[in-house]
């Protein structure tokens, strides 16, 4: 999706945001939009809840933040409690976004490894198709050449993979070959930085923008832990946008029948009402920072901070309150086989795939090659402004087939989005795409 800049916001290319209530948003000119995406999968229980508002006014009446590092807090203690039992782990680094919390993940894998005496474990091997974040190191893991390119001279150099694409096969594999292709792909580029050397593996379990909500195959992630299980390589799951709950289970990872060594969350954690992420990780890793250094040498200033963590909480109260986890389990399979059926008019669209409330629409050029359209179409962003003028919002990415080319589409409403809500966006977004194919080039 190509970024609004300081002048589309100048010279009023942007909508003005007024205000929002459940799935709903408003402009100032008092145009209705429906939140097909959450944004960029953030707002997990909707916008404008009054109960998260008033934990949020609440915690800033008695005090806005108890500095992380002098003080422990009720949110504190409530929302790391929260984070451990979902997720299996033991303990956690709280950040103010996904891109620190991905950075403070390679941190601690550095340190654990330092910790344990095994200091040349210095090297991470990340994807191809894969959105890490805007910081620098989570830039280098990325495989995103659209967002990356500008910087690649300054990045730290980063083992490759291929990304675990079913829809989109290597050359002469077949689906029934590709998870132990890709697991041997992976066991030779450790091979090639030197398997004393590699720290940590870095994947999306569900990808986001780099895929367009794009699940491995059965069994990827259990082959991939397990060769990094033989190398000492610990295994970094990167749940800021698949996580916190948006496929239907707490941790993404846990679909997969694995566990990692480090968790990364943020977005639907507390649901964009203030920014909240954290690198979650095992007792083991937890350990051996206790041991070596008395714990984790990395954090910020606002690390912890109180308001965003009761806002967080309130969060997590509403998803576990409301059952949303369950909701989205039973709701979320049907949803997509609904639009499936919806588009199954348009050749162009090419797949429909994805987890619980997390899904992806690939568009492509020719049905039979899956050829997808030329990037100088900017076709995901003719899908976004069509969205927006027909008041849907959703999350139209592009360049996932060769780095500039591929157009995606992500859905990732709210989790308490009501049956009528999700019929509406998905109305919206096949008028949409009719509209928007309607006007392209016939392949
Ligand atoms: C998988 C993944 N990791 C990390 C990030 C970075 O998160 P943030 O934009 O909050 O810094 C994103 C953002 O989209 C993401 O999707």
């Amino acid at each position: 999706m190509s970024r609004p800049s300081a002048n589309d916001i100048a010279t009023g290319a942007l909508p003005k945001i007024s205000h929002g209530r459940g799935v709903y948003l408003w402009d100032t000119d008092g145009r209705q939009y429906i939140d097909g995406s959450g944004g960029p999968a953030v707002f997990s229980v909707g916008h404008g809840d009054p109960r998260v508002n008033a934990a949020v006014a609440a915690q800033m009446e008695k005090v806005a933040y108890g500095y992380r590092y002098l003080f422990t807090t009720d949110p504190l203690e409530e929302l790391s409690e929260i984070l451990c039992n979902a997720t299996g782990m033991a303990d956690m680094v709280y950040t103010t976004s996904g891109s620190e919390a991905v950075e403070s993940a390679v941190k601690i894998a550095l340190q654990y490894h330092f910790d344990r005496g095994d200091p040349a474990r210095v090297n991470f091997i990340a994807r191809q198709r894969s959105w890490h974040g805007n910081t620098l190191m989570a830039t280098a893991l990325s495989g995103f050449v659209d967002r990356t390119r500008a910087f690649a001279g300054a990045l730290p150099a980063v083992g490759r993979v291929s990304a675990a694409n079913a829809y989109r096969l290597p050359e002469g594999v077949s689906r029934d070959g590709l998870v132990a292709h890709l697991a041997a792909e992976f066991e030779a580029e450790i091979h090639r930085l030197g398997p004393q050397t590699v720290a940590a593996f870095i994947f999306e379990p569900v990808v986001g923008a780099a895929g367009g909500a794009l699940p491995p195959p059965d069994g990827y992630a259990k082959a991939m832990a397990e060769v990094c299980r033989r190398h000492g390589v610990l295994v970094i799951s990167d749940e800021v946008m698949c996580g916190s709950g948006r496929t239907g289970h707490w941790r993404a990872s846990a679909e997969d029948g694995i566990m990692p060594d480090i968790i990364t969350v943020a977005k639907s954690l507390s649901g964009g009402y203030l920014p909240l992420g954290a690198a979650v990780y095992t007792q083991e890793v937890a350990d051996a920072m206790r041991a070596g250094h008395g714990g984790p040498l990395t954090g910020h200033t606002y690390t912890g901070h109180t308001a965003c963590l009761a806002a967080g909480l309130a969060v997590q109260k509403i998803v576990a309150e409301e059952g949303l986890l369950a909701r989205i389990q039973d709701k979320g399979p049907r949803w997509q086989a609904d639009l499936r059926a919806r588009m199954a008019h348009l050749p162009q669209v090419g797949d429909i795939r994805g987890r619980g409330f997390f899904i992806g629409v690939e568009v492509v050029a020719d049905p039979e090659t899956k050829a997808p359209y030329a990037a100088s179409l900017g076709v995901n962003g003719r899908i976004r402004a069509e969205g927006l003028r027909r008041g849907l919002i959703c999350y139209p990415s592009g360049g996932h087939v060769d780095g500039a080319a591929g157009d995606t589409v992500i859905l990732a409403p709210p989790f308490n989005a009501t049956d009528a809500e999700l019929d509406e966006i998905a109305d919206k977004l096949v008028a949409t795409l009719e509209t928007v194919i309607t006007g392209l080039p016939r392949h």
